[in-house]
């Protein structure tokens, strides 16, 4: 499981004088021996730190690294020096970034573990989400010698040169906070395939619930199909591990205005009051019968990604609380080639009525997505934004660190591009290109649901739309940076947790 330490909290005025397993400290570029911890420890050291800093040509550059072990000449047995760039382009995402590295680079000496921010003025609640994330490991399935050693029993942060304040201390406690929603979504998309069934999607969003006291609903396998939801039903009905529809609701305390039902477009532009999110939740994607080539088949175990982050941000809204209400929505499958999957040639009737013609069982992710957007465009949102890893274009056209996004509304979707910044994640803005939409025509059905093989992201998109019932929409395709070759920064190695961060900004920007 997760391994994070129990507790991030502020720590000792003086950092150097306790004694700790790391100390790290986060400098800004051109300013290493500027930083008053570092003027500390080499002084403690009679200058051996900043000699290395030298010679190693550390230069405080963003998530540079500089290690340091002191050799019993101080009470804390490593020192790290991590970079958070220059202090002009300062930035959340960075200092996230910086505290996340120095936080790796000290977890597999485990025990207690000091961190020092760049600047008294450093962003609390950040550091908090960059000390959790960086503390990230799933060791679930390790045994024996396998096992890491060594546990980081804490993390203490520090400002260089005065203590943190009440305030500081609920930001920070509330970014670790945010970091154990992020792990939530990471350790879905690590879990196995054989353990993270569809009912299993729907137990962690059961245990979301009750820890956040949320509204849940989830439908079994003969629920789907008695809602009218046969897209959904057709892409599980090949495997023995039924599928689950599942619906969390947060209501915020005290609204101020209560959102009109059914008065979409009478609000402000952008003023939002009620947001939904869905998540593809294939919890393996074979591809069925259009079965997938063996070659990196196995990757196919973070097919329910979208539906993670969407889990995942559930959890940092019930943390969160904004003045907004939120809707998690997940349509979870399992795509398996068996006498009973659904073919290429099948027609569908999805919930809002549309028949689908299947041409590609592989394409699987849209179908599920088709009967979970028309069911969250029935709650009648100011907004729906769904997350899928839905198409290998997308990997082709933006690589593994970004996602590619698609907005009906201009000012919904930069919102949630300045949202991404902040969170440090990837997106960027591609076109609904209305002319693709020719691709989708059928013969026999009122939609084919794959076009050809160009513009392949874009076509999944335009199929999308089709079910949004004219609410304004944005259509994320992770199918990048879910999972990641190394870990680098804020992102480890494995499951990333992307998109929990970015929605979470998104949600309280709309909130604010
Ligand atoms: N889950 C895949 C998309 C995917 C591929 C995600 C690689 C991450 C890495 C999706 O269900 C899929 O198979 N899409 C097909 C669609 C095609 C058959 C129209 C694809 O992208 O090849
Ligand atoms: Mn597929
Ligand atoms: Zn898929």
């Amino acid at each position: 499981m997760t391994r994070m330490p129990s507790t991030i909290a502020p720590g000792p005025r003086d950092p150097v004088a306790e004694s700790s397993e790391t100390l790290v400290i986060c400098v800004f570029a051109g300013a290493v021996g500027e930083h008053p911890t570092v003027r500390a420890v080499n002084s403690a050291l009679d200058g051996a730190l900043l000699e290395q800093v030298r010679s190693a040509e550390f230069e405080g550059k963003a998530d540079q690294l500089l290690e340091l072990p002191t050799l019993g000449r101080l009470k804390t047995k490593k020192v790290v020096l991590v970079g958070a760039g220059s202090s002009e382009e300062a930035s959340s995402a960075r200092l996230r970034s910086a505290v996340a590295t120095g936080v790796r680079a000290g977890t597999s000496a485990g025990g207690r573990l000091v961190v020092v921010l760049p600047r008294n003025d450093s962003d609390l609640r950040v550091a908090g989400e960059g000390a959790g994330l960086g503390a990230y490991r799933f060791t679930k399935y390790l045994t024996g010698d396998r096992r890491p050693k060594h546990e980081l029993s804490r993390i203490d942060v520090c400002l260089p040169s005065k203590p943190i304040d009440a305030a500081g201390k609920k930001a920070l406690s509330l970014g670790a906070e945010i970091a154990s929603a992020v792990a939530i979504a990471r350790d879905a998309v690590n879990e196995p395939p054989n353990v993270l069934v569809p009912e299993k999607l729907a137990q962690i969003a059961r245990g979301i619930a009750r820890e956040h006291k949320l509204k849940i609903k989830v439908l079994d396998k003969a629920g789907i199909l008695a809602a009218g939801m046969n897209l959904h039903y057709a892409v599980g009905q090949g495997s023995a591990n039924e599928p689950r529809f599942i619906h969390l609701t947060y209501q915020p305390a005290q609204q101020k205005k209560p959102a009109p039902r059914g008065k979409r477009g009478s609000r402000n532009r952008n003023e939002a009051k009620r947001i939904a999110f869905v998540g593809k939740g294939l919890t393996f994607d074979s591809g069925g019968l259009c079965i997938k080539p063996a070659q990196g088949m196995g990757e196919m175990k973070s097919d329910m990604a979208g539906a993670a982050a969407v889990l995942g941000l559930m959890a940092a809204v019930g943390v969160l609380r904004p003045e907004l209400e939120v809707h998690g929505i997940v349509g979870a499958a399992e795509n398996m080639p068996d006498g009973a999957a659904y073919r290429p040639a099948d027609i569908f009737t999805s919930l809002d009525g549309k028949t689908v013609e299947i041409i590609n069982t592989d394409a699987e992710g849209r179908l599920v997505l088709a009967d979970a957007l028309a069911y969250a465009a029935r709650l009648e949102p100011d907004l729906i934004v769904d997350a899928a890893t839905l198409t290998g274009a997308a990997l082709v056209a933006l690589g593994k660190t970004y996602s590619a996004y698609y907005a009906t509304d201009d000012a919904f979707g930069s919102k949630l591009e300045n949202a991404a910044r902040e969170a440090g994640e990837g997106f960027w803005r591609m076109p609904l290109i209305d002319e693709l939409t020719d691709q989708l025509k059928s013969d026999v059905a009122d939609l084919k649901h794959t076009g050809d093989r160009w513009g392949g992201s874009i076509t999944a998109a335009l199929f999308l739309r089709e079910f949004v019932g004219g609410v304004p929409w944005i259509h994320c395709d992770i199918a990048g940076p879910v999972l990641s070759d190394r870990a680098k920064g804020a992102v480890p190695k494995g499951a990333t947790g992307h998109g929990v961060l970015t929605f979470a900004r998104f949600v309280e920007a709309l909130a604010e």
